[in-house]
């Protein structure tokens, strides 16, 4: 078994193909839920006699609120007309619908805190709805043209948006909440079901449906309600069936995107219908799914079940909040349509209908639920260099000098399990960190920070204070009995695991991070430092000898919920609650950094993910840009893959890729498996080493870009990485892309090159626009249509345009680390519309590690080129963000921030070195600021206005115009 072999570090030779053990991981045929969920919708779709939804609201019960809140109803299932389900459907303030449903007063109580989990806090309930109860539906008109409707009989809810259905629940019928029942209940089936000899398969079901619509329904035989095995594990379902499926069809939209993670495409694949893509439907169950698919469906380490709904009109979302193990179903019935069925195991029904109606506002609808992605510390963003292990002190020092001498800029240096003796986390292994503290501080001297592992598994031995604290407290995850402690195994041997929901393991687990000493005998990481920062991985949880290497469903957490109830949430709670200590740790709170392998909706508020153990491969690099597409629109921007795959030793031509991919994705990491071959940056030959150098150096160069739209992100919800159909929605050309994508809203488009031997990639321009070539400033244009251009993409030549109309701003000294960047001050690049006048930009900064920021220590600025005459460019700065408005004295301003915003004082010496405008028409007669000329140099090209024209655009660079980036100038652009 893989874990054990790689548990003992038998440092075997990588095979060279590699693949997941498929037979370690349920399909849905394995799964009985599931097969019980696409049962129903494959006799739902077969069904030569018409049937409805057995699901339906009693009338009598309708209730409005008072205040109009929210509408609340009883449901009454045709098949148990003793059982009752509750109904609950409000509309928040900006417009999103939230369906609850649960059973009342049923037989047990199912799982209803997975939102609590997920949101940041309760939505407000909008106070201007009205609702309109009706003989048969009750409906409330809202908002611009949106209309919700809930239909009595069958239950059915359609969200409207100028009377054309967006998202309907229950249309297809296939709602179906399993209630808690006794496990003597009589068999479904009953002799009058089993067909007659001589009928057809057709009329035998008719026979079934007539004469036992329950057996039809729920399927004719008890599958798997109460045991459960796979391989040679058993699932106890001491509750019985309680699992819930909802169809949920977007009657008016062609694709569908979210419900990371998944090794996939961004624009979701079918999995049913007429000639599906894939077989099974998408998976969400957390696991460590070794060695994985680059093209599949499988489960990976997190699930964010969060779904867009995208067509040039409309943008919708829905998020389902469902802790438990979901698959999800997807078919177009049409072109422009798509049905999606979703088959959880257990939970209540609480799903929020986000209306758009653009993709910009659905990412603030879902940001307003779970929140936005937390605002990471700046150094955060730069390189991080990664690899299991580095084994020693002395080894990361030598790595860290090796960088110096090779002038490669890196931010932080990381420790694997290896450092944790015993694999028991916190306590270093002192046979080769004999100095922990000096060597953080070593890396600390050269303003770069270090993050080290902390799994989630506790060795049992009694001389492991964290375990022995863990007991002390009872805090552990227990056993199905509800009391015995949970045991394991992982890298430490046998492991138990804290359950972080109980509330009594959370203040406990923060102190462990302190860095000084809590007397008492009580554990803390003294031997640590507040340079130090976490990496939280297996938190999925990986347990090797357990099901699907997870832990069994019928564990018991606090409250006595089944681990099947919160599987999907359980890695989130130990980020959460280990960013917390990082952050807690220092006086004032500094932002923490908390790398995540597994997580769920809301695990952006808490730090980064990475995808996992990817292999070295073109596949995986390739399917690793989607991945990171398809987390950022689910809200999770700060993610990334491992530059250079995990496994495997990939050879320079793809390492070197690779760094492209990496150097462009929101989270940048070197990692690599114990048993590869080191493949630090500066260990690669000639011409690959000068080319990771250069790539590196971009990164860093662009830090600002980056982080104004980390910035931008944290605030308003819009990923950091947009794909295609999020910054043009009515680009039918751009909806299935996603090998290429833009920056923030930098300007910036970007698509690595992810196969072998490539000297030319093609790029897609979706609008009428002119787009530059970052460096060799090559002016393209499109069509107003879109279109594909063919652009240079040899090994050295990443294909990076600039939109035209974009202003960036950029850092370009070389710095071993973005730390001693602070003071140096920056180029703007101004790229020319093509109307030849105008472009625009922003630059967001702050102290890059505390919360000053929220109390004004920042400078946001925005920078303008216009027409101010016909033959007058004028390019300004100004801010967005200032305390005091700007006093411009003769064009240069005085600087804004002097009102107690210490941080801009402490940049107020950071100037503006350079412009380089693209794209200008005609050399310029003169350029000034205020009534000073500059100097500057023009070097003739194509104009952006010139619409026919392709080639070299014309550049006008000006030299030091000796303004500071805090202050607010104009500078004229006489033609
Ligand atoms: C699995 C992680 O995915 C990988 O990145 C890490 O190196 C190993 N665990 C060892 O900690």
């Amino acid at each position: 078994m893989r874990a054990f072999s790689s548990f003992i570090l038998l440092a075997s030779i990588v095979p060279t193909v590699l693949s997941v053990k498929t037979q370690d991981f349920k399909t849905c045929s394995q799964a009985g839920f599931c097969r019980r969920g696409r049962a129903l919708a494959t006799r739902a779709s077969e069904s030569a006699t018409s049937w409805k939804s057995p699901y339906s609201i009693d009338p009598n019960t309708v209730f409005i609120a008072p205040n109009q809140a929210s509408f609340t109803a009883s449901v009454k299932s045709s098949l148990y007309p003793a059982i009752s389900f509750g109904l609950d459907v409000r509309v928040h303030d900006d417009g999103v619908v939230r369906v609850r449903m649960d059973e009342v007063n049923g037989l047990g109580k199912r799982y209803d805190e997975a939102a609590s989990w997920a949101l940041i806090a309760e939505p407000k309930i909008s106070s201007s709805i009205q609702w309109k109860v009706g003989k048969k539906d009750v409906r409330a008109i809202y908002g611009k043209g949106v209309e919700v409707v809930i239909e009595f009989e069958p239950l059915k809810v359609t969200l409207l948006k100028n009377g054309q259905e967006e998202i309907v629940l229950n249309g297809r019928g296939l709602l179906h909440m399993e209630h808690f029942r006794k496990k003597e209940e009589p068999k479904l089936a009953v002799e009058a079901e089993v067909p007659e000899e001589g009928l057809n398969a057709d009329d035998a079901q008719k026979v079934v449906k007539l004469e036992n619509p329950r057996a039809w329904f729920e399927g004719e035989s008890e599958d798997a309600y109460w045991e459960e095995s796979f391989s040679s594990w058993t699932d106890t379902k001491p509750k019985g069936p309680q699992s819930l499926f909802i169809d949920v069809t977007f009657p008016n939209h062609g694709h569908v995107y979210g419900i990371p993670q998944h090794a996939s495409t961004l624009d979701l694949r079918t999995t049913t219908g007429e000639d599906p893509y894939y077989s099974d439907p998408y998976r969400l169950y957390n696991a460590d799914t070794f060695e994985y698919l680059a093209d599949s469906t499988m489960s990976l380490y997190g699930s964010i079940p969060l779904m867009h709904a995208h067509s040039t009109d409309s943008t919708v979302g829905v998020f389902n909040a469902i802790g438990s193990e979901t698959w999800v179903d997807i078919s177009h019935p049409t072109p422009k349509s798509t049905e999606t069925y979703w088959i959880s195991e257990s939970g209540i029904l609480d799903i929020f209908l986000m209306p758009g109606p653009t993709p910009k506002d659905v990412f603030a609808q879902y940001s307003s639920l779970t929140g936005t992605q937390a605002l990471p510390a700046d150094w955060a963003i730069g390189y991080h260099q990664c690899r299991w292990n580095y084994i020693s002190s002395e080894d990361i020092r030598t790595v860290q000098k090796k960088f110096d001498e090779a002038d490669m800029p890196v931010d932080v240096f990381w420790l694997d399990i290896e450092y944790a003796e015993d694999h028991k986390y916190f306590i270093w292994d002192k046979k080769n960190f004999p100095d922990p503290v000096d060597m953080i501080n070593d890396v600390q001297d050269t303003s770069r920070k270090m993050v080290i592992i902390i799994d989630p598994h506790l060795k049992r031995v009694s001389s492991y204070p964290v375990y022995q604290e863990a007991v002390e407290r009872n805090v552990l995850v227990k056993q199905k009995d509800g009391t015995s402690e949970y045991e394991g195994w992982c890298w430490s041997g046998s492991s138990a695991w804290v359950d972080f929901f109980n509330p009594a393991s959370w203040d406990w687990w923060k102190t462990l991070f302190k860095t000084h000493s809590l007397g008492d005998g009580k554990f803390s990481w003294v031997e640590s430092t507040e340079n130090v920062y976490i990496w939280n991985d297996m938190n999925e949880p990986a347990i090797f000898n357990g099901p699907e290497i997870s832990m069994p469903r019928d564990n018991i957490h606090y409250g006595g919920w089944e681990h099947r109830d919160v599987h999907n949430i359980n890695g989130m709670l130990f980020s959460n609650l280990t960013s917390q200590a990082v952050m807690e740790r220092s006086t004032p709170y500094k932002r923490p950094f908390v790398l995540t392998r597994s997580f769920y909706a809301g695990s952006q508020r808490f730090g980064a993910m990475w995808t996992g153990d990817n292999l070295g491969t073109w596949e995986h690099m390739a399917v690793g840009i989607k991945m990171v597409l398809a987390n950022s629109i689910a809200g999770f921007a700060f993610s990334g893959s491992d530059v250079g795959g995990f496994f495997g030793n990939p050879e320079p031509e793809m390492l070197v890729r690779w760094y492209h991919v990496g150097a462009f994705s929101p989270f940048f990491r070197a990692h690599a498996h114990i048993d590869t071959k080191r493949r630090e940056p500066f260990l690669l030959d000639e011409p690959y080493k000068s080319i990771v150098k250069d790539i590196l150096r971009l990164r860093y160069s662009m830090l600002p870009i980056w982080y104004t739209a980390f910035r931008e992100s944290s605030v308003t919800g819009l990923p950091v990485v947009r794909p295609h159909y999020v910054v043009f929605p009515k680009d039918e050309g751009g909806f299935s892309i996603d090998d290429q994508f833009f920056v923030g809203g930098s300007g910036i488009l970007v698509k690595p090159v992810t196969e072998k031997g490539v000297t030319e990639a093609s790029v897609y321009i979706p609008e009428d626009e002119v787009y530059y070539d970052y460096f060799s400033q090559h002016a393209y244009r499109s069509a107003a249509k879109g279109k594909n251009i063919t652009v240079p993409a040899a090994l050295h030549q990443l294909p990076l345009l600039i939109r035209g109309g974009s202003i960036l701003p950029t850092r370009e000294r070389p710095r071993r680390s973005s730390t001693l960047m602070k003071q140096d001050p920056f180029t703007l690049r101004v790229a020319l519309d093509k109307t030849g006048f105008n472009a625009r930009g922003e630059l967001y900064l702050d102290d890059g590690t505390t919360y000053s920021h929220q109390e004004g220590q920042f400078v946001w600025k925005e920078f303008k080129s216009e027409k101010q005459s016909k033959n007058v460019i004028k390019i300004s700065s100004h801010d967005l963000g200032s305390e005091k408005p700007t006093e411009a004295v003769d064009g240069v301003a005085l600087t804004t921030y002097d009102g107690g915003n210490a941080f801009a004082k402490s940049i107020s010496s950071v100037r503006v070195e350079k412009l380089v405008v693209l794209g200008v028409a005609s050399k310029p007669k003169g350029v000034k600021l205020g009534g000073k000329e500059l100097e500057w140099e023009y070097t003739p090209g194509v104009g952006a206005q010139e619409s026919k024209k392709e080639g070299i655009a014309s550049v006008l660079v000006i030299k030091d115009p000796k303004v500071a980036i805090t202050t607010d100038w104009e500078i004229s652009i006489q033609l």
